[in-house]
């Protein structure tokens, strides 16, 4: 008789019996999450293609970041969004620079919560873009020159007492720089999470409403990766460990679930993935019209973002996350 022997049913006929065999487990200890500070702001401002995410005052970044705490976050990553932007993006690594003043108002504040810092000067230039350029209108960013300015702003955030740097600006050798600025001033016990396989992904698109960084002309894609590109990702993630990096990250998320499950099989560092702002809008949207169930929607991607192989995950639904978590 044709009645089947094996029944993988017979593990998922009850909550419990799902419980035990879960392959899989999404714990608020992998969440990342992300803070917008911004200078001369005061209280919070939403922002309009992010619900529920806002632009922070630096003393109010303080609450927010107290909040991520009290939930068992173990760390927030903070963006700037400065009084003043110039060609050189100078307000990244200005001694009282805003993400310098909102890492030492939440240390003094929460000297258990991890503080990472955004280092790129993206929000900080006047043309937008992440790094040194050619001339006033050209759009390709002298890459050595820009390795100067980087060091700079991880050397500046270290001072300020951040606990780990995070280069987001895609230049070649960055890692390099940082590690080398960061160990001739004494701070070699800074860890470098690096963006090391970032796309130019039209995912950023609210981020770049959010921290005000869209580049002014041309775009990101003769630094951010070309999105077709696996085995390039594979390469970026290699130089950069061999420069120092001590964990490292696939940015976005859910159309790069292969880059995170090739990266994690490659390399054993820490993987982290961001989940960025256009996946987190997406789902914002939909959920607002009803028409996903938002809490399972989040959880299963963030599941499937781990289950890839991500280590952390870097994620705007941080706070909802944990607290559904602990239901
Ligand atoms: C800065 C930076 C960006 C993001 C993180 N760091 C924007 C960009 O590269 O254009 C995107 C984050 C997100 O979309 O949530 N270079």
């Amino acid at each position: 008789m044709g009645f089947p022997l094996q029944r993988p049913r017979r593990l998922r006929r009850t909550e419990s019996l799902r419980r035990l065999t879960r392959e899989t487990r999404l714990t608020v200890d992998q969440l990342i999450y992300p803070l917008f500070v911004a200078a001369g702001a005061d209280g919070r401002q939403e922002i309009a293609s992010m619900p529920g995410v806002h632009r922070w005052s630096v003393r109010s970044v303080v609450d927010a970041a107290g909040q991520a705490a009290d939930l068992g976050i173990p760390a927030v990553l903070l963006f700037g969004l400065p009084e003043w932007k110039d060609a050189a993006g100078s307000g990244a690594f200005a001694l009282d620079g805003i993400v310098q003043q909102a890492t030492q108002a939440i240390k003094g504040s929460f000297p258990d919560l991890l503080v990472i810092a955004d280092t790129c000067v993206c929000e900080y230039t006047s043309h937008g873009h992440c790094g040194v350029l050619s001339g006033a209108s050209d759009p390709d960013v002298r890459n050595d020159a820009t390795l100067e300015v980087l060091a700079g702003t991880a050397l500046s955030q270290a001072r300020a007492g951040i606990d780990v740097v995070a280069p987001s600006d895609m230049m070649d050798g960055r890692v390099g720089a940082i590690r080398r600025a960061l160990d001739e001033h004494g701070f070699e016990h800074v860890p470098i999470l690096s963006y090391a396989a970032k796309y130019a992904s039209a995912f950023y698109g609210p981020f770049r409403d959010a921290a005000d960084s869209a580049p002014q002309f041309g775009d990101r894609r003769t630094y951010q990766m070309d999105p077709p590109n696996l085995r390039e990702a594979l390469r970026e993630i290699a130089l950069d460990l061999e420069e120092g990096a001590d964990a490292v990250m696939v940015k976005p998320a859910l159309a790069y679930l292969d880059v995170i499950r090739a990266a994690r099989e490659r390399f054993d560092a820490p993987l982290a993935a961001y989940n960025v702002s256009g996946e987190y809008a997406m789902v914002k949207a939909a959920a607002a019209r009803g028409w996903l169930d938002e809490r399972r929607v989040t959880l299963e991607l963030l599941t499937g973002i781990v289950r890839a192989g991500a280590d952390m995950v870097i994620t705007y639904h941080a706070l909802e996350v944990a607290r559904w978590l602990r239901q």
